[in-house]
């Protein structure tokens, strides 16, 4: 039966959708449109972690993803710090959404569910699984591939794309000049435009999670 308040209209039933989201992905993407389709509201929730060393800060999530959901107003965009089931709380949020990938996504997931029930029985935590074309598809990937070049396209909204080559330089390969050595010792010049690394300005950056 829908919560109804005191003046007896139905409660908008709201929704956290937590992450990194360092970048969002299609896959969350589609976490959020299964949501939409059964509560009213979601709000998608940044964790603000000064431990961790993102690709996009906290304010660029923040813009991708207000991009990425312009004229849909049944979604925000927040960050939080502290305490997960204490930011719905406040947010006044019953249901926490997580997607679920594979199994191997499963015992963190059930061991953090367990833990935010301890914590606030009040909220429920709801698993949602993306289409199978999103199971192996994971943020930190994304960086990857598209760092080595390869094409991200199909896995994340266009303003991420677009922020990753802003980011990193033009998409394209990052691969370190191949330095052949013939039996001279001559180094042989790399052929091809991607080999001489045109496109390399990633390499020099670090790996992120
Ligand atoms: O996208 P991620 O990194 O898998 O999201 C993890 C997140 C943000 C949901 C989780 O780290 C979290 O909720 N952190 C907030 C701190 C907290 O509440 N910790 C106790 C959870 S059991």
């Amino acid at each position: 039966m829908p919560h109804r308040n005191r003046e007896g209209h139905r409660k908008r039933s709201l929704a956290v959708f937590p992450g990194s989201f360092d970048p969002i992905t299609n896959g969350h993407l589609d976490i959020i449109g299964r949501s939409l389709s059964v509560f009213d509201q979601v709000t998608i929730a940044i964790l603000v972690n000064p431990e961790k060393h993102p690709l996009f800060t906290v304010e660029e999530r923040v813009a991708i993803i207000r991009e990425a959901f312009h004229g849909e107003e049944r979604v925000q965009v927040d960050t939080f710090s502290g305490l997960l089931v204490d930011y719905a709380e406040r947010l006044g949020a019953s249901v926490i959404v997580r997607g679920l990938r594979a199994i191997s996504d499963f015992e963190f997931e059930f061991q953090m569910a367990l833990m935010n029930r301890r914590l606030n029985p009040r909220i429920e935590t709801v698993f949602m699984m993306p289409a199978e074309s999103y199971s192996y598809l994971s943020s930190r990937l994304v960086k990857e591939v598209f760092q080595l070049g390869g094409r991200v396209r199909e896995l994340v909204p266009a303003v991420v794309e677009r922020r990753l080559r802003e980011k990193y330089g033009t998409a394209g390969v990052v691969h370190p000049p191949t330095r052949e050595r013939g039996s001279g010792g001559r180094e042989v010049p790399p052929s091809s435009k991607s080999e001489r690394g045109i496109h390399s300005r990633a390499s020099v950056r670090s790996r992120r999670a």
